[in-house]
């Protein structure tokens, strides 16, 4: 039987290379392959500075508590992402703050976004304060979910008007554009992460981008457990002595020997997406012509998707008026399908507001954001990665139209 996975990492022999060279070098913890790396993608973005470190989520955290985000104030996040985004907030001690989404983009609802700025809050000197908890809303956290780029310029305005932060969480969206304007280059800081999911990997691994210059000497101390000399430049001399330890930080470095992988990886990104790209547009020909029952993803005028994953809906229209809830089960009942004749597929991603925590904690409901629960319910990540093969998309679609057609009694 075939066995198709839903992602498989892009290597050649250069990762292997340059894995020994690292190796030799003795300099394994972050070093100079980290200040390389971070120039590399700083440079592809079009952006000032990159700050490597273990993941996105540190990412994340590291980005908002070196912009004060803290206890007592809320942060506005999309209810349909990867529960690192909203966790990165708790982790601050701030309270995530949940939006709906559009389904066709998967991306923040900027409409229902601005009524929460409008509705919960009320203006208090240059502060928005909310009515119920008294909180300060310290920002939003926009996603650019599956590598399309949220509606970052509205989003961008309404923060202005309103006095707030922002911090993007670009996991997924390494290469991604609007126009000619890569994610980093939309005048707030960015997260992007290198789990083997995106386009590029370095095992784990994360980085900042922004072109603020002195956020990023913050960063990069933050970073180091708030220490005001890296262990390279030490190394070229700066000193015997600990250095001084302004702040109270952590230890969020990537490693040269990640960097190193990241840096080969880097050079085969534009390949990578290129690659993704045809097999997308293939996929999107195939179930357009032949599967009415999935809706495929859109890219809108202007904007340049990188499709760290295919994610299409099942299309509850053309289910006979099922609920969401039933539907569903029909969605899990096809996944398991074509795990059994060897395709791996996945849900896009969740809604955080179904997770145990979430819900318990805040005592979310379902239907609170029903279009990231349908999204939740009816999206399925469809095998992508360079080695996939035209035969390979067939039997995908194939597979798709005959469980369909099978119907299981919908
Ligand atoms: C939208 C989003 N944010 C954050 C993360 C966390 O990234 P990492 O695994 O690098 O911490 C992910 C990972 O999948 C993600 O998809």
């Amino acid at each position: 039987m075939k066995k198709i996975p839903v992602t498989k990492p892009y290597f050649s022999e250069e990762e292997k290379r340059i894995t020994l060279e690292v190796l030799d070098s003795g300099w394994v913890a972050q070093g100079p392959r980290a200040a390389a790396f971070e120039k590399n993608v700083a440079e592809h973005e079009g952006v000032a500075e990159g700050v490597a470190t273990t993941s996105c989520t540190t990412a994340l955290h590291l980005a908002m508590s070196a912009q004060g985000m803290g206890a007592g104030m809320d942060v506005i996040v999309p209810a349909f992402t990867f529960v690192a985004t909203e966790n990165a907030v708790l982790s601050t001690g701030a309270i995530p703050v949940l939006v709906d989404i559009c389904k066709d983009t998967f991306n923040v609802n900027v409409n229902k976004l601005l009524e929460v700025v409008e509705q919960k809050y009320y203006k208090k000197d240059r502060v928005l304060i909310n009515k119920e908890t008294g909180n300060a809303l310290w920002g939003i956290v926009p996603v650019h979910e599956f590598g399309l780029c949220c509606d970052i310029y509205k989003i961008n305005s309404i923060a202005q008007e309103y006095n707030l932060h922002i911090i993007e969480d670009a996991a997924c969206a390494l290469g991604s554009k609007i126009g000619e304007v890569h994610q980093g280059g939309f005048g707030n800081p960015s997260c992007i992460s290198f789990h083997p999911r995106k386009s590029i990997t370095t095992g784990e691994g994360g980085m900042i981008l922004t072109d603020n210059v002195e956020l990023a000497k913050g960063l990069r101390e933050l970073r180091s457990h708030g220490c005001t000399i890296s262990a390279d430049e030490r190394d070229k001399g700066k000193g015997f002595l600990l250095p001084e330890f302004e702040k109270a930080g952590y230890n969020y470095r990537m490693t040269d020997l990640q960097a190193a992988i990241g840096q080969a990886q880097m050079k085969k990104l534009d390949y990578i997406i290129a690659e993704k790209r045809k097999k997308v547009a293939l996929y999107n020909e195939m179930i357009q012509s032949r599967i009415p029952e999935l809706i495929t993803p859109v890219e809108p005028e202007g904007f340049f998707h990188t499709y760290q994953s295919y994610v299409c809906m099942l299309d509850k229209n053309r289910l006979k008026g099922k609920s969401i809830e039933d539907c569903g089960i029909y969605r899990n009942y096809i996944m398991q399908e074509l795990e059994d004749r060897g395709i791996a597929t996945r849900q896009g991603t969740h809604a955080v507001h179904t997770l145990g925590y979430y819900r318990k904690r805040f005592g979310y409901m379902p239907n609170m954001f029903p279009d990231a629960y349908e999204c939740d319910r009816l999206s399925i990540a469809l095998p992508l990665y360079v080695d996939l093969t035209v035969e390979e998309q067939e039997y995908v679609i194939e597979n798709i139209g005959e469980v369909l057609s099978n119907g299981n009694g919908f």
